[in-house]
């Protein structure tokens, strides 16, 4: 299955943050935003991924990443020119896909919990049709929102509706099968001229493949794309590491618990940022891991 991290967009609500630098590298708490998509992709399985960035950034976003060898995995970029909905990603990264199965995520999406291997797991697994997921929030005018009938079946998905039929809100992680390309090309843009990842989800809703996972009580999921939803995610993140001593979105740590590569390689990749917290952590739990950590330390751990 391939991957795609969406960073693109102009990052309005983020301004002045996002004139000079993209939102998906802005800091929550101790790493860029991207590391947490990222890591959820890697969690997933997927180690072929494209990233998704306006011309300006991408030399930056390469920068940090590079071809992501040293993680183990194979990392591609592609320029959005400009921003024209989440679906768009679809267009720009067809080559990528090229009639394979395709996870979407949004770079600005962060989630954590203790069952999300598993629900990832799950969704690469499926083989038809699309999976996306369900979350409760306060707000979900927010968001794309999805309503169920009392049997826990998707009815209908709605974007950013005035009147919200549920208080489901569809967070930015799609899995899709390989349709996901045509159904894209015979969309037609929204009001405000984007293509909406709410209508190809809606176009699987009708072929009756689409399947709706609740996220559940254990799994946390923010999205980062105002100043207070920011500040919101990074004290989660600092106040989970402070209480129980890991780190979360840690890539290294990840790749090396995934098996993308060797304990010694994460150990180098630690030992290069060696002078700061993050690189001695990354460090330690190469040290750990050849040594044996408990094998349920893991699962929380994203
Ligand atoms: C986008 C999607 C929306 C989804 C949200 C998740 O909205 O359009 O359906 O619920 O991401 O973060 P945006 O945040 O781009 O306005």
């Amino acid at each position: 299955m391939k991957g795609i991290i969406l960073a693109g967009g102009d990052g309005t609500r983020l301004q002045p943050l996002t004139f000079a630098a993209s939102k998906q590298l802005a800091p929550v708490y101790d790493k860029p935003m991207i590391y947490y998509p990222l890591s959820v992709l890697m969690l997933a399985g997927i180690q072929d991924i494209l990233v998704i960035t306006r011309p300006t950034d991408l030399p930056v976003f390469r920068a940090l990443l590079s071809d992501g060898r040293q993680l183990g995995l194979n990392i591609d970029y592609a320029a959005q020119d400009e921003p024209r909905g989440i679906a768009d990603a679809f267009r720009v990264g067809a080559d990528h896909i090229r009639g394979e199965q395709c996870a979407l995520i949004l770079g600005d999406n962060l989630f954590h919990g203790a069952n999300l291997p598993t629900l990832l797991h799950h969704s690469v697994l499926k083989m038809s049709g699309c999976v996306l997921f369900g979350h409760e929030v306060a707000d979900p005018q927010r968001f794309g929102v999805a309503e169920i009938d009392p049997r826990g079946r998707l009815v209908s998905i709605e974007e950013k509706p005035r009147r919200p039929r549920s208080n489901l809100a569809i967070p930015g992680m799609y899995f899709f099968d390989t349709h996901v390309s045509d159904i894209t090309r015979d969309l037609t843009p929204s009001a405000r001229g984007e293509l909406e990842i709410t209508d190809v989800l809606r176009a699987y809703l009708e072929l009756g493949t689409a399947e709706l996972v609740w996220l559940g009580r254990g799994v946390t999921w923010m999205d980062t794309g105002t100043h207070e939803s920011l500040l919101e995610a990074g004290t989660f993140v600092r106040d989970v590491q402070h209480r129980q001593g890991i780190r979360l979105a840690c890539i290294e740590e990840v790749a090396m618990h995934m098996g993308y590569i060797a304990p010694d390689d994460c150990y180098a990749l630690g030992a290069e940022m060696g002078t700061s917290p993050y690189g001695q952590y990354v460090m330690e739990r190469a040290r750990f891991f050849s040594t044996g950590m408990p094998p349920t330390a893991f699962s929380d751990d994203l």
